[in-house]
């Protein structure tokens, strides 16, 4: 068996190295080697309009309350449609809509147009073709660094058996 010593980690409290761009790139691959799904979080905007945004920090947190969570980035424009009491929806993408998952991710004047869609009994949209849905309304908010933690409860919700498209060290997979 190997010793663990000979196993190099990358020190972030290390003064000389915490800084160094070559760091902070080595932790973001080391995040990335953890495979996730892609969500796509739909909500309404102030003033109505539907907004979106492509997700993968999503998790499933309690069975009993149903609860989930998801973390967004203080950079997005959309942390003022998190609020507690917020309606959200959470559609989990199927293999076949990896062009969905970068539609959503990119900066865009309305990242619905082409896109098929309907409103939900609120009003709030849901895509069509997912592999999955869960409809929220917000709990909670946490600080948590550059990001918000949103946790949330369940309402309704819709699960299918069409294969989910994953993320994984930056790129789109399936299985
Ligand atoms: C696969 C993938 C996963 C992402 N996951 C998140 C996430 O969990 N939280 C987040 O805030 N942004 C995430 N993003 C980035 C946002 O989708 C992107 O910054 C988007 O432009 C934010 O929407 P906004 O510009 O309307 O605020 C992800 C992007 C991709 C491609």
């Amino acid at each position: 068996m190997k010793n663990p010593e000979h196993i190099t980690l990358y020190d972030l409290e290390d003064s000389d190295s915490a800084g160094l761009p070559e760091v902070a790139r080595k932790l973001r691959d080391a995040l990335g080697g953890f495979a996730t799904g892609v969500t796509i979080v739909t909500s309404l905007a102030p003033g109505g309009h539907w907004a979106g945004l492509t997700v993968n920090s999503f998790s499933s947190l309690s069975l009993d309350p149903p609860l989930i969570l998801w973390c967004l980035t203080l950079e997005s424009g959309l942390v003022d449609s998190f609020k507690p009491g917020e309606k959200f929806n959470l559609n989990i993408l199927g293999k076949d809509q990896e062009e969905l998952a970068l539609k959503f991710a990119r900066p865009s004047q309305d990242r619905f147009e082409d896109v098929a869609a309907h409103p939900d009994r609120e009003g709030v949209p849901l895509l069509e073709n997912c592999s999955g849905i869960l409809n929220c309304v917000v709990e909670k908010t946490y600080p948590g660094g550059d990001h918000i933690i949103i946790v949330a409860k369940v309402v309704r919700y819709r699960e299918t058996d069409k294969p989910p498209l994953l993320f994984h060290k930056g790129r789109f997979k399936t299985f």
